[in-house]
């Protein structure tokens, strides 16, 4: 695609097709990062209403300052998030107080303020004082990634980056305002989700999804699951040849697997700490031997496990502690044939007690 054809393309579409919609026909800055804020939050249709009631109330960013905060949330009522709204407020005073009631024009400056991120920062820089920085938003993924083929992950880190580059790239260096609004307008009206407008887009001859039929492929979004970090301090308890195991019950991993009394910090801990917690050790033990540590890596969990070895006198009762545990003595002949996790397996092997 030539230099300039796609900003050219999709402005002389916009200014066919776009809604006319009340914070597109000023340059007034609160008004535009009114509704931008306002916009994160819901859906044009939606936010309308609540742009209007909000510029009725506070006109201009002095009377919004100056409004009590629980008068901006009365008004926010029903957008949900309230941080969002206590941000707005925020902002507006940040505004009076620092910049002499007057938006700063720079999307450097701008990103400065109180719930202002890249994408309001580069909508308020754009659309008020030209400044030709893109903004990014899911309709701008979805029309980059489909046009140019791209099928870079816009969840991850490098997804970004590369989207926004490519999106500075394209931005019309004479017209910012106008290109952002029409990228946006035109992944908001044609260029949807689920049911894209292929069969009269703008766009036809050189889109990349069109052509390849990536519609619904493109843009790809895989968000990475948080990895938990847990913390296991399992207890080998033996008695001559008889071992402590139990059950697993409840919803999390391993249910109606065996294991050994485990117990669980969200943080690594000293494991002697542990041992005084379960077993008021009184010298008739034979003391206690810690494992090195066992990393065992689930899809959405990486647990960091110990194993304390402690030989128990056969005369003695357990610990309350361990009974709670629901644990029973299993011989190692029982204690083969139940189903156990893999991270016992492996240290049963790695100590030839299997
Ligand atoms: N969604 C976010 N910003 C918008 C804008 N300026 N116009 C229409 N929809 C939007």
């Amino acid at each position: 695609m030539k230099e300039g054809y796609f900003s050219k393309k999709i402005i002389s579409w916009y200014h066919e097709y776009h809604r006319d919609l009340p914070w597109r026909n000023t340059q007034d800055a609160y008004k535009i990062w009114l509704s931008e804020i306002i916009l994160q939050q819901t859906r044009v249709a939606q936010g309308l209403p609540y742009y209007e009631k909000f510029i009725l109330n506070f006109s201009n960013v002095k009377s919004l300052a100056n409004a009590k905060e629980r008068d901006v949330l009365r008004l926010w009522q029903g957008l949900g998030y309230y941080t969002r709204a206590r941000n707005l407020h925020k902002c507006a005073q940040e505004v009076v107080r620092n910049f002499d009631g007057k938006f700063p024009k720079t999307f450097g400056e701008l990103k400065q303020l109180p719930g202002i991120g890249d994408y309001t920062a580069a909508a308020i820089a754009s659309f008020a004082f030209n400044e030709p920085v893109a903004v990014v938003d899911g309709n701008v993924y979805r029309v980059l990634s489909r046009v140019f083929g791209i099928d870079k992950n816009i969840a991850s880190p490098e997804g970004k980056i590369f989207f926004s580059k490519l999106a500075n790239q394209l931005i019309s260096k004479d017209e910012p305002a106008l290109h952002n609004q029409a990228v946006m307008e035109f992944g908001a009206l044609d260029c949807l989700p689920q049911n894209p407008h292929c069969e009269d887009c703008i766009f036809q001859k050189t889109c990349v999804a069109f052509q390849q039929d990536l519609q619904l492929i493109l843009p790809v979004k895989i968000k990475q699951q948080k990895v938990t970090k847990r913390y296991f301090y399992y207890f080998f308890v033996r008695n001559g040849k008889k071992i402590l195991m139990t059950e697993r019950t409840g919803k999390g991993i391993w249910k109606g697997l065996y294991d050994f009394p485990l117990h669980e910090e969200k943080r690594p801990v000293r494991p002697e700490k542990i041992i005084g917690k379960y077993f008021p050790l009184d010298g008739n033990e034979k003391g206690s031997q810690i494992s090195e540590e066992y990393k065992h890596v689930l899809s959405h969990q990486i647990i960091h496990a110990r194993f304390i070895q402690i030989d128990w006198p056969s005369a003695k009762e357990l610990p309350p502690s361990l009974i709670h545990l629901n644990a029973r003595w299993y011989s190692l002949n029982q204690m083969e044939k139940l189903p156990k996790p893999v991270l016992i397996t492996r240290y049963l092997g790695d100590h030839s007690i299997l």
